[in-house]
């Protein structure tokens, strides 16, 4: 059977990719930060995952005002990198696993997820950047991916429960299917940022660092946050973190923390950073 094994948080920030794209990582300003994905991109290769379930939000890239969708799961054979505006960046194609989405859109929908499906969609920095953060900058990304894209970017995002929610049916889905298959399971996006208006570069540290508290030791209530809180106190963008909670809920209650980290800046943002295995129970 598939199951899953553990759980990835990042931040996905544009400018990360073009510093990386650029080999401006050991700069100054950038370094501290690479220094904190050291030991995932160790982890990764001693862990070896078949597939991650790659949870992020597509920012007005692959939809627009036209098309909405709450929760995008993609069932293609293949996504490639999205041009947002300075040709797409030079990454791999991201390689899906049909089968596996569409047992998961199964399982999802008939446990009452309304999934919209999606068969073609490029693939912006919100999937991109994590993958470049952890695996750095291989010819082919060394593992299958899964796009599972949430709505974030207009109102109204998916509440923390509802998140949590569908981890725990994410979790059910996976341990249904009959191959065996090592599965992660990656939630994209935060920390703490706001990108325009009179409060642009907000951060906040006191937020983020509760929030990385809670989402380990105290995930059920943390998923009550209404969002009206992220937006208050992490910024418009920081609603974004809604996104971690569907890695946490497809995690067992208790989780061991291989990894914490926490930096600003990164261009106007603040990066969290966990890695988690399960424990059993
Ligand atoms: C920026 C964009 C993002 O999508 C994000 O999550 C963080 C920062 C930016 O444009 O700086
Ligand atoms: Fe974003």
């Amino acid at each position: 059977m598939a199951r899953i094994t553990a759980g990835v948080a990042t931040s996905h920030v544009p400018a990360i990719g073009a510093a990386i794209d650029l080999g401006k990582t050991e700069e100054a300003y950038w370094k501290p930060l690479f220094e904190g994905y050291e030991y995932v991109k160790e982890w990764i290769r001693e862990t070896r995952p078949d597939v991650i379930f790659l949870v992020y939000n597509d920012h007005a890239t692959a939809f627009d005002m036209n098309f909405i969708p709450t929760f995008a799961l993609g069932c293609a054979e293949a996504f490639k990198p999205a041009d947002e505006g300075w040709g797409p960046r030079p990454v791999p194609t991201v390689k899906g696993h049909p089968e596996l989405a569409a047992h998961i859109a199964q399982s999802l929908i008939q446990d009452d997820f309304d999934l919209t499906i999606i068969n073609e969609m490029d693939v912006d920095h919100g999937l991109t950047v994590p993958l470049s953060l952890v695996f750095g900058q291989p010819e082919e990304w060394p593992c299958l991916v899964i796009p599972f894209a949430v709505n974030v970017v207009l109102y109204p995002p998916p509440s923390g429960q509802r998140c949590y929610d569908l981890g725990k049916a994410l979790r059910k889905a996976v341990e249904s299917f009959p191959a065996d298959l090592n599965v992660q399971v990656w939630g994209t996006g935060g920390m703490s940022h706001q990108l325009q208006g009179p409060r642009a570069g907000l951060i906040n540290k006191e937020f983020d660092n509760e929030f990385l508290d809670r989402l380990v030791d105290d995930a059920p209530a943390l998923a009550r946050e209404p969002h009206i809180r992220y937006v208050r106190e992490a910024g418009s963008e920081g609603v974004e973190l809604v996104m971690w909670l569907i890695m946490r809920g497809a995690l067992d209650d208790k989780v061991a923390v291989k990894k914490r980290f926490y930096h600003v800046p990164a261009s106007n943002t603040a990066v969290g950073h966990l890695v988690l295995e399960n424990k059993g129970g």
